[in-house]
């Protein structure tokens, strides 16, 4: 289907979500000229108040959030088609009114009875929202689209996530249904395909006979801030290993696809998956760390420990901070551990993957001391800097033969007016064109969890001792040693 036309209905309209990304993506789409030419936004509600005020309000996140700057005239045209709805959601009756409405808005707009509901609210409403758009008629009609956005967390576990799927899919189709990632829309993770399948000079040594380990490194310099209530239930193995982190673990390591259609790609990202060595509780206790901060110093500011934030329980063991190595079993990735880090209150905000190839075998320079040559790196640098770098070696001029390492540096957004598009600008736009690619399909988030649940169920009856790092500094001393003793070590590139 290429009609794009559709009303953008979004489910928490003065949440969090649509006030920081998606109305200012909305924005930055308009900006672009994106955005289908009959379009129109519904923002619902609990709060009591006009579109009028629902827009002025808008105008400040727009100034705050947008990457474009504020243009009176764009903004006009496109608050114009934006609407408040004042319901609850939980009762009826808002339903029949929404019904009538948007399709009031379908003759104006000539949207043609295409929707996109985005589901901005706790994910405990995912199922019942969904049964009521269905019981109130407003799936029905053949000849147009409804499609849903649903936002993480899936679920805490495998058992609930299955359950929450089963609500959804007696309402949408898997086809219809688009579970974001956001780490997904972001530039760099939908460029490790192409640097990997596009070149001939990764592409052949991708494997095991060239690469010695792979490490993805997610750190964050920011705390909880205000989100103590859920983060108490999420953790950041839930946060964001079960998602983020095994995304660009699956962009990573994963086969060529076929082609490059949706499920092709999908295909072998699950492959990824169902490859990774099961753990037991032996492996989670020798090959996973977990950390929670304490009180510390970011950028030379004092800040609060963990268990200090609002909404945080002062004898609360959720971490902060998660490590682990994994294998991967198949003929590709024999032999090499790939090693995930991700944690809050870190000394800088970076997202990497880097890829340390193996020594050559045999050596002509520090014969006694093989090691003091630097291996080759490569590293994919997801953010804030966009772009990718390759460490190799080279002679220090001199009379010496000293050897050095050097880098090439290839960096996308470090040029004067490079404007990146926002993760959710491109997921947005490719739900309107009903591209899932880079959507999480249900068999990914299966076997996320099944991954997940065997770590967190070991964690949960192991005691542990925290907090057990300080903010502002790279994880517990645990996580150095997971890589000291396979003798490596983790490259903060930063
Ligand atoms: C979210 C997590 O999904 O990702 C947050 O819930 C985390 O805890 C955030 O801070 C990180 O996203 P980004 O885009 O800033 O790396």
């Amino acid at each position: 289907n290429t009609d794009l036309s559709n009303i953008f209905v979004i489910f928490g309209g003065t949440g969090d979500l649509t006030y920081r990304k998606l109305i200012p993506a909305l924005y930055n789409l308009h900006h672009e000229n994106q955005l289908p030419e009959h379009f129109a936004v519904v923002s619902i509600g609990r709060r009591d108040k006009t579109s009028e005020q629902y827009r002025n309000e808008l105008v400040d996140s727009v100034k705050q959030f947008s990457r474009f700057p504020f243009i009176e005239e764009a903004w006009k045209t496109l608050e114009d088609r934006i609407y408040y709805e004042q319901f609850d959601f939980s009762q009826d009756e808002g339903y029949y009114h929404l019904k009538e409405f948007l399709q009031q808005l379908d003759q104006k707009y000539q949207t043609n009875g295409n929707r996109i509901y985005y589901l901005a609210v706790a994910p405990e409403y995912f199922g019942f929202i969904a049964e009521k758009l269905k019981i109130h008629g407003l799936i029905e009609n053949q000849r147009s689209w409804k499609r849903v956005v649903i936002e993480k967390p899936f679920g805490r576990d495998l058992q609930s996530a299955r359950e929450l799927n089963q609500q959804m899919i007696q309402v949408f189709t898997e086809e219809n249904t688009y579970r974001i990632d956001h780490y997904l829309g972001k530039e760099m993770l939908q460029n490790i395909m192409v640097i990997r399948f596009a070149n001939a000079l990764f592409e052949p040594i991708w494997n095991h006979r060239y690469i010695d380990h792979i490490q993805i490194s997610s750190s964050e310099t920011v705390g909880v801030e205000n989100r103590g209530g859920y983060y108490e239930k999420a953790g950041a193995l839930r946060d964001m290993i079960q998602n983020h982190m095994l995304q660009l673990l699956t962009l990573t390591a994963m086969e060529p696809p076929i082609n490059l259609k949706t499920e092709s790609i999908r295909d072998e990202k699950v492959k990824v998956l169902r490859s990774i060595e099961e753990f037991t509780k032996e492996t989670v206790i020798k090959n996973t760390v977990r950390g929670q901060y304490g009180p510390g110093k970011i950028k030379g500011k004092n800040v609060s420990g963990y268990r200090e934030e609002e909404r945080v329980s002062p004898t609360s063991t959720t971490e902060t901070f998660a490590a682990l190595k994994l294998h991967i079993n198949n003929f590709r990735w024999s032999g090499v551990p790939f090693y995930i880090r991700t944690g809050k209150r870190m000394p800088s905000k970076s997202t990497e993957v880097i890829v340390q190839f193996k020594q050559l075998e045999h050596t002509l320079y520090f014969k006694e001391y093989k090691d003091y040559l630097m291996p080759n790196l490569l590293v994919i640098r997801i953010q804030p800097l966009e772009g990718v770098y390759l460490q190799f070696n080279a002679k220090q001029p001199g009379t010496k033969n000293h050897i050095v390492p050097v880098k090439m540096d290839f960096c996308q957004n470090c040029q004067v007016g490079s404007n990146s598009p926002e993760a959710y600008e491109r997921l947005i736009y490719d739900v309107m064109k009903g591209d899932s690619t880079l959507f999480t399909r249900w068999d990914e988030v299966e076997y996320s969890w099944k991954l997940v649940d065997t770590i967190a169920e070991v964690w949960q009856n192991q005691p542990i001792v925290f907090p057990n790092y300080p903010s502002g500094t790279w994880g517990p001393k645990e996580a150095d040693e997971l890589l000291h003793r396979d003798r490596r070590r983790w490259w903060n590139v930063g």
